[in-house]
């Protein structure tokens, strides 16, 4: 089956990011997820009747409501049946909801829909060990109060303690920190040249929020249950920051020989983005100028036992060579940012003829990534990372930036848990 209609990036919103714990340290995703979505309907008026599908991206989901998209369709009044779900590809879950929506609006299975993803960090899950849960399930079918207290007769100490979810590869142990310090080693990438990636991250977001590109991105969140604390900005961006404050901070993940510190890496991060997607026929019937198309889109894997975050760095040529075009024709990239490292990392490769060589099996580089034209309003290092969401905020970006400056072709790449990169071209 082929696409036979052209898919049209309407308009994107993001709620502000917050440092997790924070500003949204009350809300869940699903809070964050309603009120972003929520007010992209409500400021490109798209009729709710128009809506065919809705796909959210979450990573590390909510035990009690599981299915964010589900919920987010019913819980911002689109029509009950509107099918709705929710996919994980790690931290490209909003591309992979992106491509999901994409994909029926190309194959003619809906006209409109909407796509995005959230995520709470303030909200992850903490489980009880197992013991500790076969206890609680015991006491809680026990028939008298001696026979619900000897359910927890033979429990350690150690069984109390709480069991977090973990940033680690699952199939390795390595946590996401550690894999972004073994790329550095592994590639050559300097602390210098880390923290120049970071202060640029942070000088460029800092000018895209004063000239009001960032701020138009996003929505106002009203902090229930009272309602009496509206969030309107990011609250990560330090602008405060100097090469020499950021070469000052120790490492984290490998204390005495790293180079990946809190500076130069993604922060934990809360909050929600989403995108309008509509067939370029619907688009142009309903009277919508569309921010740009999607041309063309790839997924990579890599083994998470070499190199964990290298996925971009294949996923971009193959979604290049789905565009027909060479890195040369593109006039914008948006990079995410969740190490320095590793955007370091993949510029390397995409720059380097051995790589093309031996993983693309071409002859030469990719070719030479423009600095000037990479995260031109900053990235994830600054303005943070909600998992779930952050596919869907820098495809917003590239698609308004591309606007912005009247732009033919826009690349974006992310990289994601379980070795995966993600890439796609918008064209205009
Ligand atoms: C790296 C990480 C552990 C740091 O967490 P943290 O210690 O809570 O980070 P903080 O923001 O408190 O920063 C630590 C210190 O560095 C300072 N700092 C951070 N960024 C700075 C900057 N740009 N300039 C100057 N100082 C900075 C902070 O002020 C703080 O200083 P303090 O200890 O004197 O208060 C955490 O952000 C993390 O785990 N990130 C990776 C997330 C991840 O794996 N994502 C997946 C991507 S695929």
């Amino acid at each position: 089956m082929s696409l036979h209609n052209r898919v049209a990036v309407v308009a994107g919103l993001r709620t502000p990011f917050a440092r997790a714990g924070t500003a949204f340290a009350d809300l869940t995703a699903l809070d964050l997820a309603r009120a972003c979505v929520r007010e992209l309907i409500e400021r490109t008026e798209v009729d709710p009747a128009w809506v065919g599908t809705l796909v959210m991206g979450q990573v590390i989901p909510s035990v009690k409501a599981p299915n964010l998209g589900r919920e987010t369709a019913l819980g911002v009044g689109l029509p009950p049946g509107v099918p709705a779900h929710t996919v994980n590809r790690a931290c490209a879950s909003a591309n992979e909801a992106i491509v999901q929506v994409a994909g029926a609006i190309g194959l003619g299975h809906a006209d409109v829909g909407i796509a995005g993803g959230a995520e709470s960090l303030s909200d992850v899950p903490i489980l009880h060990s197992r013991r500790m849960a076969r206890a609680l399930v015991a006491a809680s079918r026990a028939k008298s109060l001696g026979a619900k207290l000897h359910a927890f007769a033979g429990l350690r100490l150690r069984d109390l303690a709480p069991d977090t979810p973990a940033l680690a590869e699952p199939s390795t142990g390595l946590s996401m920190g550690q894999s972004a310090e073994k790329m550095a080693k592994e590639n050559g990438i300097t602390r210098e040249a880390q923290d120049e990636i970071a202060f640029r991250s942070h000088r460029r977001a800092a000018v895209a929020t004063d000239d009001g590109r960032l701020p138009a991105e996003m929505c106002a969140v009203h902090v229930p249950p009272r309602y009496e604390t509206t969030v309107s900005a990011d609250n990560l961006l330090r602008r405060d920051t100097t090469i020499a404050a950021l070469a000052a901070l120790p490492p984290v993940f490998d204390r005495k020989y790293g180079t990946v510190t809190a500076g130069n890496a993604s922060p934990l991060t809360d909050g929600a983005a989403a995108v309008l997607l509509m067939s370029e026929e619907k688009a142009r019937a309903e009277g919508y100028e569309p921010l740009a198309y999607i041309r063309s889109w790839a997924v990579a894997a890599v083994d998470p036992g070499g190199q964990l975050l290298m996925g971009p760095a294949l996923a971009i040529p193959r979604a290049l060579e789905r565009a027909g075009l060479e890195l040369a024709d593109i006039d914008l990239i948006e990079m995410h940012e969740a190490f320095a490292a590793q955007v370091a990392s993949n510029i390397q490769a995409l720059e380097s003829d051995t790589w093309a060589r031996e993983k693309l099996g071409r002859e030469s580089k990719v070719g030479t990534v423009d600095r000037d034209r990479l995260n031109v309003g900053g990235g994830s290092i600054a303005l943070g990372h909600p998992f779930g969401a952050t596919g869907a905020r820098v495809t917003t970006t590239l698609a308004n930036e591309l606007k912005r400056r009247n732009a033919h072709f826009g690349l974006l790449s992310v990289c994601a848990q379980g070795g995966m990169g993600f890439a796609m071209v918008l064209e205009r």
